[in-house]
């Protein structure tokens, strides 16, 4: 089969389970399959695949059949400026949350060396476009998960940032060296019954520790606040990751734990997403 003949039976095939994306999801697995960027595949859209190679893509095809992320497929994600890989130890980097990497910069100074802590770093997607932008800065990173901080240490050697990020697999409950000048987090705020609503994609295939924030989605968020009262120095900036109907809460905790809500941002579906806060 050449590769025309092999992206028609692979987008027929991912179109039988209502993947979203067939065609494009199977021109990517095949371009892993032969280590090649897209643009390569149209330009040798007459070539075959060995019977070797055959099978892996057949293998691939039938993981993204089967609903799982083509992310998690492909080994990597691109965020912000950057390539990141990933494996199903970390949640895919989202695009919302480069509003937090947008909104993060506007607090730090290109030509001041600021601290910044990084609670729940996942694949280090955040700490790492931080630190990539802002080069004077240092940064620790944690994480509950020691697998996500394997992940994260990795990105972080790939953009030459491994001096610069100290990462910790620790829970941000016990975690207690202070003074930073600022947050920044993308806590688990998925509520239970949200969780059970999810699409299969995201429910079967992410770590759940990445996405549930027990009960009422807000247990983790209000980990954070509290911790970030005492770990940030004074005028020190909080800045999170919200679900989209949490505003009102998020805003009551700060307030009761010492914060001033300078701004809430919207991502790009116009919904609350990101909030920016002072600790007083
Ligand atoms: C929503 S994911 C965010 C990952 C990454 N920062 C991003 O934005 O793509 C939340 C992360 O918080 C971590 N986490 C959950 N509970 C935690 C806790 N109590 N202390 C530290 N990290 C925690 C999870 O392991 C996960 O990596």
């Amino acid at each position: 089969m050449n590769y025309i003949q092999i992206l028609k039976k692979g987008e027929n095939f991912l179109k039988k389970k209502n993947i979203q994306n067939p065609y494009l999801d199977t021109e990517l697995i095949l371009s892993k399959v032969i280590n090649r960027e897209r643009e390569e595949i149209l330009l040798n859209i007459n070539n075959k695949l060995n019977n070797i190679d055959l099978l892996k893509f057949q293998n691939y095809l039938i993981r993204r059949y089967r609903k799982e992320p083509i992310a998690y497929i492909l080994g990597y994600k691109y965020f912000w400026k950057h390539k990141f890989l990933i494996n199903k130890s970390v949640l895919i980097p989202r695009p919302d949350t480069e509003l937090l990497i947008d909104e993060t910069l506007k607090y730090l100074p290109i030509d001041k060396s600021k601290r910044i802590l990084d609670v729940g770093t996942g694949s280090g997607c955040i700490v790492v476009s931080l630190l990539k932008e802002r080069p004077k800065c240092t940064a620790t990173a944690i994480d509950i998960s020691k697998k996500a901080i394997n992940v994260a240490k990795t990105n972080a050697k790939l953009h030459q940032l491994e001096n610069k990020i100290n990462f910790i697999n620790i829970d941000i409950d016990k975690y207690k060296s202070n003074y930073y000048d600022l947050i920044v987090s993308n806590p688990p705020y998925i509520s239970e019954i949200e969780l059970n609503r999810l699409e299969d994609d995201i429910k079967f295939h992410e770590p759940k520790v990445a996405l549930s924030g027990g009960h009422d989605g807000l247990r983790d968020l209000t980990k954070v606040i509290i911790k970030s009262k005492k770990l940030l120095k004074l005028n020190g900036k909080l800045i999170i990751e919200i679900g989209y109907k949490q505003k009102y809460q998020c805003i009551r905790i700060l307030n009761k734990y010492g914060f001033y809500v300078n701004k809430i941002s919207k991502d790009f579906s116009g919904r609350d997403r990101c909030v920016i806060s002072t600790k007083l």
